[in-house]
């Protein structure tokens, strides 16, 4: 089988703590073909769907970890997987690559469905799930937003797009810096996304993938010393963690709209039982949940993708 990964340049990429390397590196063992291509690498001819890519060789190792050949044209239908795992943000750019990856109608195989990702922001579609969801306010009104930190105390500020903790703010009644953290948040991503601060994550934010609707594994991310955030990107740590009745519910309840969707992989985040949002673009996290669970997690997602690419 061949597999196309559509990612950030390779040379970005920190391999080791990568969940789309980890990936290839699984598929590479299975014996199938791994290939590299960029953004901007798709092209749709008259003919039908071209891809740019570069066949890779790659090594669990910091030094020189993609070894690639020269780029190569080749149908879109000479592939048989493709994984759309560019970083967020979302923007006009990755939704074009989803615009036109829907041509590639049922081969190859695309990952995430495309027409899941342009559904699902990662965030507001959350919230519509209002019981397993902290209350939730979506707006760019400020007077909205004054009478939701009235009511609730305590609340965090958040932009609609955006990702690895960027811009995330915990702001408490009363706080005079809280109308001027408003306007910022208004002015970066238009809406903004307050919603009711709850202390557990003072505990940890707990990641967990989903294959297929099922729960393939979690890690609980902690913040530092000096920050709230638990994201990795603003320097939390891994810890092991284990899954509750209540991440049980929030998967049953989230399953049948994933599937309908297409979201083959996605990463859910849960504070205090509570989810906060739904990763559907890139999700990661795989190679700090391996260390934690011994298993190999990879080989799972690799096995359902070639399941789903032959049709069985
Ligand atoms: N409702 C909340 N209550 C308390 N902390 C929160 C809440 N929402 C987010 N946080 C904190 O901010 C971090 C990032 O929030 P999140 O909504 O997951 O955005 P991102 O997409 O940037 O990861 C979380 O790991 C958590 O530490
Ligand atoms: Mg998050």
């Amino acid at each position: 089988m061949n597999h196309v990964f559509l990612i950030d340049p390779p040379e970005s990429l920190h391999t080791e703590k990568d969940t789309s390397f980890a990936l290839m590196l699984e598929a590479q063992r299975q014996g199938h073909g791994v290939h590299v291509m960029l953004r901007g690498g798709i092209s749709r001819k008259p003919s039908g769907l071209v891809f740019k890519t570069r066949k890779a060789v790659v090594h669990d190792r910091a030094e020189r970890p993609f070894k690639l050949s020269e780029w190569q044209e080749s149908a879109a239908s000479d592939f048989d997987v493709v994984w759309i795992r560019t970083d967020p943000p979302f923007d006009v750019h990755y939704l074009t690559d989803t615009w036109l990856l829907s041509e590639a109608g049922k081969r190859p195989l695309v990952l995430n469905a495309p027409q899941g990702l342009r559904t699902i922001n990662e965030k507001i579609w959350a919230a519509q799930f209002t019981e397993i969801t902290p209350p939730t306010l979506i707006t760019a009104n400020a007077a909205d937003f004054h009478e939701f930190l009235r009511d609730h105390g305590a609340v965090v500020v958040k932009p609609t797009d955006g990702f690895g903790g960027s811009s995330v703010f915990i702001v408490r009644s009363g706080d005079k810096n809280a109308a001027v953290v408003f306007e910022t948040l208004v002015r970066l991503s238009g809406y903004v996304i307050v919603q009711k601060y709850l202390p557990a994550a003072t505990e940890g934010d707990k990641r967990i993938l989903v294959l297929q609707g099922e729960i393939l594994g979690a890690v609980l991310r902690l913040h530092g010393e000096n920050d709230h955030r638990n994201n990795f990107a603003a320097g939390g740590s891994a810890n092991a963690a284990s899954i509750t009745a209540e991440d049980e519910n929030i998967v049953a309840m989230l399953r049948p709209h994933l599937t309908n969707l297409g979201i083959f992989f996605a990463g859910i985040d849960v504070i205090g039982g509570k989810l906060i949002e739904v990763n559907v673009t890139s999700p990661t996290c795989l190679r700090e949940m391996q260390k934690f669970t011994g298993e190999n997690l990879a080989k799972k997602i690799i096995d359902a993708a070639a399941r789903a690419a032959s049709g069985a």
